[in-house]
């Protein structure tokens, strides 16, 4: 089992540049099957979910191979509708899949996607829109089947909520449609206005992309182009490296506009830390011996609210600022699983429902934890920054961190921390071999 592990103490000092949203990429890679010719995404990070999406990639036909850091997606003449089970099951990111094979198979199949347990992650909102363009839902329950007869159609679609995945899907399925696809109620993450730019350097027509309200003209049957795209950086990252100020120093995030995480700086400077904004960098700035403040009350939101990947990273924060805090997630119903974790570390710390409750002034000592998921995994990670000198907390089960951070433990321990990855089977094999 992979783990990592960190010894509390050491300040941090250094700067670091994001690689490439996790949360592009995913749809990206997708979106690379309406294309016709080859194209390029720039610096992507080897994460988990990279691989499964390059897995997946193959398994209906088309592939990709890497130049350096970069991503070459070789465009496919076939493309088979079906997703291997294993291959959704590993990551939400297989629901992007949807549309672009029903797109170029005019079928697709999708056992259900898998990803982070953050409580029920239905994708009605996904299969009403494409029924609305015209597509057939076949089967919905154990695997997704869907058909369509004649190209997609655009169509005048309100969102019921604001899903990141709902809206990227349904852009991905306009842009080959026929006619104009409306989509009002959109979702207005940064990622959502990359995956159109990305598009649109193919050759797609979207406006309106990272507001409530995205037009898209459909080719009307025809694939797009190709093209080179630089990746918008990973804003979760840029901010787990600034959430890394419960360790004191100066840590500054290079090529990353602070404008993607302005609610989450805005926490951290609300909790006690300098933070100084550029324009396309900032640093974060604590003074070791300085207490944070607690006493807040903090709601995770869509864009561009905290957004609630960063909640359980603000969490982190917390644990030892003076005063109690709650953090409420408006998105997710089981987004504060790693409270167990932080409470295992000597955090006052519970979770009730979408709630998490902190009581703030902690001590932490060093503890074997586990990362209940991606961010909360993170975030467990961050608290073992802030232990006492000298004591040190492994975090297991950090596969799931991988799925979102390429190195997380070598980032850190760039920056000063003393935090290394692992593998216990690996461990438990030499000392047998010693023995
Ligand atoms: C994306 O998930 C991200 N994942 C998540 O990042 C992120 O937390 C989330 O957006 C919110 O920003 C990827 O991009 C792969 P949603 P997604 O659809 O698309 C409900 C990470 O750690 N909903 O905006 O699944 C849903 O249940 C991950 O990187 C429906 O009810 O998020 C949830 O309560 C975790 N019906 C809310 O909307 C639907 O059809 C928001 O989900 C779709 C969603």
């Amino acid at each position: 089992m992979e783990y990592i592990e960190v010894t509390g103490g050491n300040p941090l000092r250094g700067s670091i540049r994001p690689a490439a949203a996790k949360n592009s990429v995913l749809p990206l890679l997708a979106a690379t099957l309406l294309c016709a010719q080859p194209c390029t995404l720039r610096r992507v990070p080897l994460l988990r979910d990279v691989q499964t999406s390059l897995d997946l990639l193959r398994a209906v036909g088309s592939g990709a191979a890497w130049a350096g850091q970069d991503l070459v997606t070789q465009p496919a003449r076939q493309i088979s509708g079906r997703v291997p089970t294993a291959l959704a099951g590993a990551m939400r990111g297989s629901v992007f899949y949807l549309a672009p094979l029903l797109t170029r198979a005019g079928w697709a199949e999708l056992p259900l996607p898998g990803g982070c347990r953050l409580g029920p992650r239905p994708i009605d909102i996904h299969l009403a829109g494409l029924t609305a363009m015209g597509a057939q839902v076949c089967a919905a329950a154990e695997c997704v089947v869907l058909r369509r007869h004649g190209v997609l159609r655009g169509t005048d679609f309100a969102l019921r909520l604001p899903s990141v995945g709902a809206t990227l899907t349904l852009m991905l399925a306009a842009c080959c449609a026929a006619g104009v696809t409306t989509l009002r109620g959109a979702a207005c993450e940064p990622e959502i206005a990359d995956t159109a730019a990305f598009l649109n350097a193919c050759g797609a027509k979207i406006t309106g992309a990272g507001t409530p309200v995205v037009c898209i003209r459909g080719t009307g049957g025809e694939l797009l182009d190709g093209c080179v795209h630089t990746v918008l950086p990973d804003r979760i990252a840029a901010a787990t490296y600034a959430a890394a100020a419960i360790a004191g120093g100066r840590v500054t995030v290079t090529q990353c506009s602070p404008v993607w995480l302005a609610a989450f700086l805005d926490f951290l400077q609300g909790s006690g830390c300098e933070v100084a904004r550029g324009e396309n960098e900032f640093s974060i700035t604590r003074d070791q011996d300085t207490k944070l403040r607690g006493g807040q009350e903090l709601v995770a939101a869509a864009y561009p609210g905290l957004a609630t990947d960063t909640a359980p990273l603000a969490a982190a924060v917390l644990l030892g600022a003076e005063g109690a805090s709650r953090i409420y997630d408006g998105l997710f119903q089981n987004r504060f699983a790693c409270a167990q974790g932080f409470a295992a570390l000597g955090a006052d710390a519970r979770s009730e429902g979408r709630l998490l409750y902190l009581g703030g002034s902690a001590k932490l000592h060093g503890a074997t934890v586990t990362a209940p998921d991606l961010r909360g995994g993170a975030a467990l990670v961050l608290a073992g920054l802030g232990v006492g000198e000298g004591s040190c907390v492994r975090v297991l089960d950090a596969g799931h961190i991988r799925r979102g951070y390429a190195d997380l433990a070598g980032d850190l321990r760039r920056l000063g921390a003393d935090c290394r990855a692992g593998r216990t089977g690996t461990e438990a094999g030499r000392q047998t071999k010693k023995l």
